[in-house]
């Protein structure tokens, strides 16, 4: 029997569990064309519940057209542009209506494409733009955006939005949004994990975006929601894992998507659910993100290093007390403060009613390794 769980990928079918009221409430703010922006830490399932969201788009009658953009890596206007066509050929499967589309919309652009040997759609486009690209070219692209949508009802995902706040082109944001604005057949879904860049765009009363797209804070998976399909995966292979197991891997990971997906998949293999196995699969997890943890601890200076110490030291409750601050080695509040600012800037931090090392994973591997 096959591993049905799998944490490299986009999880979708049996891998993916739950997200009932998400996808509720995101085919809600669809159907009524409006604006969301969906955010969380890194790989809590925005990508996975946005493909979900999409099929159930797809059945709807009259059927809504879905395009996921993906503009992770995109470093400028004419890229965004060039992502936003590439991901055209999800709605448009056959390629010389794809082409002309594209050409009947934009003037001197080379589009090149290869064919996915089995569903036979073109797939892999990419797009030059061979006299030099303009800023008109957005509103073309955008304009194309607002003809599709008038034969039917369309959701546009822009995925890793945060990337647009490193473009250089001038009054991108500003043309961009007038643009949205005027599409009233248009569900657009900004997502990312970046929530200090995002909350900028967003939240700023300066910027093009301020209250642009309603705010959707994507959460972890409740243990409660777990229990039932974890059981049911199991039960494949005819293992009957008993809930306690369950609510043990759950808490190991603390309900992280990607972390208790990475879990089950390695218990998976296991013929026993005894406590040394789960250790076993927590050091195994430990080790395969050893290089990645690594390379996350040396970008850190060593007032930050201490600081997280600091925080593990103190559960992350009363790290300003001179004793704390002494104990790993800091002369000043005022270091700790500054080192803070950085680590919750870059998510490796959360503050809620005490600081928090944000990814538990992370926690366990300074605690192991260190
Ligand atoms: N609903 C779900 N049920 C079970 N596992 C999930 C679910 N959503 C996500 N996961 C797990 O989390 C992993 C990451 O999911 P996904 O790529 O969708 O997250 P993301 O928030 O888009 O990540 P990133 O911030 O890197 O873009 C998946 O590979 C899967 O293991
Ligand atoms: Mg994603």
């Amino acid at each position: 029997m096959k591993n049905p769980f799998s944490y490299t990928t986009i999880v979708t079918g049996a891998a993916f569990c739950d997200r009932k009221t998400e996808i509720a409430d995101l085919m809600n703010f669809i159907k009524n064309s409006q604006n969301v922006l969906i955010f969380s830490h890194r790989r809590y399932g925005k990508t996975s519940l946005i493909f979900n969201v999409f099929k159930k788009a797809q059945r709807q009658k009259p059927k809504i057209d879905t395009l996921h953009v993906d503009l992770y890596g995109t470093l400028s206007e004419r890229e965004f542009i060039s992502a936003v066509l590439s991901s055209l050929s999800q709605i448009e499967s056959k390629i010389e209506r794809l082409v002309n589309l594209i050409k009947n919309s934009l003037k001197n652009v080379k589009i090149g494409w290869s064919i996915d040997p089995v569903a036979g759609t073109p797939s892999s486009l990419s797009i030059s733009f061979e006299s030099g690209y303009d800023m008109t070219m957005l509103d073309s692209v955008m304009e194309m955006l607002h003809r599709l949508s008038e034969k039917r009802k369309l959701v546009v995902v822009f995925d890793e939005f945060q990337e647009i706040a490193n473009y250089g082109q001038q009054g991108f944001e500003k043309r961009l949004r007038k643009n949205i604005q005027l599409h009233q057949n248009i569900s657009y879904i900004f997502c990312g994990s970046q929530r200090h860049i995002l909350s900028e765009i967003f939240n700023d009363k300066n910027r093009a975006f301020y209250r642009l797209a309603a705010s959707y804070p994507l959460d972890k998976i409740s243990t409660k929601d777990y229990l039932p399909w974890v059981s049911r995966l199991f039960a494949k292979k005819g293992a009957k894992l008993n809930p306690d197991i369950i609510k043990a891997v759950i808490n190991r990971c603390e309900n992280h998507p990607m972390y208790v997906q990475q879990f089950l998949y390695f218990l998976w293999d296991e013929d026993d659910f005894s406590v040394e196995t789960l250790n076993q699969v927590e050091i195994k997890i430990l080790q395969r993100h050893y290089h990645e943890f690594l390379n996350l601890w040396e970008s850190l200076t060593i007032n930050q290093k201490k600081t997280l110490k600091l925080i593990l030291s103190t559960k992350g409750e009363e790290i300003f007390y001179a004793k704390a601050i002494q104990s790993v080695d800091l002369k000043a509040g005022s270091q700790v403060t500054r080192a803070l600012e950085v680590l919750i800037r870059r998510n490796i931090v959360s503050k809620n009613k005490v600081y928090q090392i944000q990814d538990v994973m992370f926690e366990k591997w300074i605690q192991t390794f260190l």
